[in-house]
């Protein structure tokens, strides 16, 4: 097995998809409020990513997955499924992950939430790890590797002694939804496999509060902390360019 190497072309065509995505999480910025179900959100992005931006929901049905988003609510890691009896309260933190397919390629990105008003203490885990996140994408660039990556997340992660989730990683992605490289969140400078210009990956922290171990409930998705902890995640879609990296899932 290969890793694929976008043409400049491909990597425009990305970044279409890629905006598309986050189209979708902006949109339903004023819709996270206490009192809706995820499932009410789910609908509303469906329909959004079908009717408006003419998309295919990557998720619908990826190994069996059921819906549009995944929909991870506090001690939730990632893979929560959306449902009418998980209603926002205040003080949650909820992730949103969604992926788009825009002309055959894979736009994927997610962001936290803040229902209502948020403890100082579950605010930090989320713009930590959003630091995480931009930490990691800022190695990006040819010669530099996937531990270089790693590092930059682990190190800032750890520092705030907070852990990073080793259970589930980013991923390269491009018509394929998930293909390689594996994009791990933790790592030694200097590692791994060297990126090269025209790779396409996430990158996707997911940052706990307590310890790192997870476990999946048993409804075969949903990713919950072993300890019951917070967790949080942001994932951006990013291309190595000849110089660094471009972000394909900013928003306008
Ligand atoms: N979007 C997730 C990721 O970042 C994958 C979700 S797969 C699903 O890779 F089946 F759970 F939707
Ligand atoms: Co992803
Ligand atoms: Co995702």
């Amino acid at each position: 097995m290969s890793i694929s190497i976008k043409s400049k072309k491909d990597i425009e065509k990305m970044k279409i998809a890629g905006r598309k995505a986050t189209s979708v999480l902006e949109m339903l910025k004023n819709y996270v409020v206490p009192g809706v179900s995820t499932a009410e959100l789910d609908s509303l992005a469906f329909k959004f990513i079908t009717e408006e931006l003419k998309c295919i929901p990557a998720n619908i049905g990826y190994g069996g997955f059921p819906k549009t988003l995944c929909t991870s609510i506090n001690n939730v890691i990632c893979h929560g499924i959306p449902s009418e009896t998980k209603i926002l309260k205040n003080g949650d933190i909820v992730n949103i992950d969604v992926t788009v397919i825009d002309d055959e390629w894979h736009g994927d990105t997610s962001q936290m939430y803040l229902v209502g008003n948020v403890a100082p203490h579950a605010k930090r885990l989320v713009d930590v790890t959003k630091d995480c996140l931009i930490a990691g994408i800022e190695e990006v660039k040819p010669g530099a590797t996937l531990g270089d990556i790693g590092f930059a997340i682990q190190n800032l992660a750890e520092t705030n002694h907070y852990s990073v989730v080793r259970d589930y990683c980013g991923h390269g992605i491009g018509k394929v939804y998930h293909e390689e490289p594996q994009i791990m969140h933790y790592g030694n400078k200097g590692e791994g496999l060297a990126l090269e210009e025209g790779m396409t990956f996430t990158i996707e922290p997911m940052i706990n509060l307590g310890t790192y171990h997870s476990k999946v409930l048993n409804d075969g998705w949903t990713v919950v902390t072993k300890d019951g902890k917070l967790s949080a995640q942001w994932e951006h879609t990013v291309a190595v360019t000849k110089t660094g990296y471009e972000i394909l899932t900013l928003g306008e």
